[in-house]
């Protein structure tokens, strides 16, 4: 019972209500659901695990492990948190995931590609386990340009067991306020984004994050080429900063997390 009605019925009915007890606590606790109910629209963390330096991968791109097992449990708890999980094509190129969820008795996220021109590759987990694990592949419209292998492609994607949804191209890219339209319509209430640096960046400039966790451990990894966890253009100045309010900060196993919720201009 939401929008107040509840609170109404049990004073007429003799019962005392206490209005606000741990109001920030249970808000904190119940921010999903309080965002889908008052937003209708998809709660969405972006998560990411960077050395001190500021790198979520290598120079050649590996970044497996950043943080210890502790913190990667803690992703763990976030996946079973979040409906769907989503990351962009790099990072199936890169890492050739899973992105399923390792609890036990956990119940594996929907998982979400951003991939334009279907470049997964048939043989890649994600694919091969479509059939088990709900996957969908976010792709742009097809155009004139587009070959009769792109079109045979999504048909094999789709056999395998991949839902595809296509939106118009933004940038050359899927348009992702489309997306959420249609994951929305899904009744998907949550994203788990787990990178990488491009995508993460589009979400942030179409003002579509809500939480980001940072996971920061002790190492450095330098190098110039080494992915940051939000790349693209950036911001001009200091002041167009995506602030991070209500920031919390908790130590895990030799890591540290950070985390809070995007507050924009
Ligand atoms: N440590 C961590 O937490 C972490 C997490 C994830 C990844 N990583 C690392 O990050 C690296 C991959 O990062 P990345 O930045 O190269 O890849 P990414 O962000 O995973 O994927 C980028 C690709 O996504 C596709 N895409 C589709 N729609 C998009 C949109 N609206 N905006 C932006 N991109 C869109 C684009 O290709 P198309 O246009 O062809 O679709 C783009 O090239 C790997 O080395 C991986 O190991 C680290």
């Amino acid at each position: 019972m939401v929008s107040g009605k509840g609170v109404k019925i049990l004073r007429e009915h003799g019962i005392e209500v206490v209005e606000d007890v741990l109001r920030e606590e249970c808000d904190a606790v119940n921010e999903i659901f309080f965002h889908w109910i008052t937003h209708n629209w998809p709660f969405v963390t972006v998560k990411y695990a960077m050395t001190l330096d500021g790198k979520i991968a290598t120079r050649t791109g590996e970044s497996k492990w950043i943080t210890g097992e502790e913190a990667r449990m803690d992703v763990q708890r976030e996946r079973l948190r979040h409906s769907a999980i989503m990351v962009g094509i790099g990072t199936v190129l890169a890492d050739d995931p899973m992105l399923t969820c390792r609890l036990e008795n956990g119940r594996d996220p929907i998982r979400i590609i951003c991939d334009s021109r279907l470049r997964i590759p048939l043989d890649s987990n994600i694919v091969k386990t479509a059939k088990e694990v709900p996957t969908i592949i976010a792709m742009t419209n097809f155009n004139k340009k587009d070959n009769r292998e792109k079109c045979e492609k999504r048909h094999i994607l789709e056999e395998m067991g991949c839902r595809i949804i296509s939106t118009k191209a933004n940038c050359g890219h899927v348009d992702l306020y489309t997306l959420m339209l249609k994951l929305r319509e899904m009744k998907i209430d949550s994203i788990l984004v787990e990178g990488g640096g491009e995508l993460n960046d589009s979400l942030f400039r179409h003002k579509l994050v809500q939480r980001v966790k940072a996971y920061i451990a002790p190492k450095i990894f330098g190098g110039k080429d080494a992915k940051s966890p939000v790349e693209g253009w950036g911001i001009p100045t200091p002041n167009d900063a995506y602030m991070i309010e209500n920031t919390q900060i908790r130590r895990i196993g030799e890591d540290i997390l950070i985390e809070g919720r995007v507050a924009y201009k």
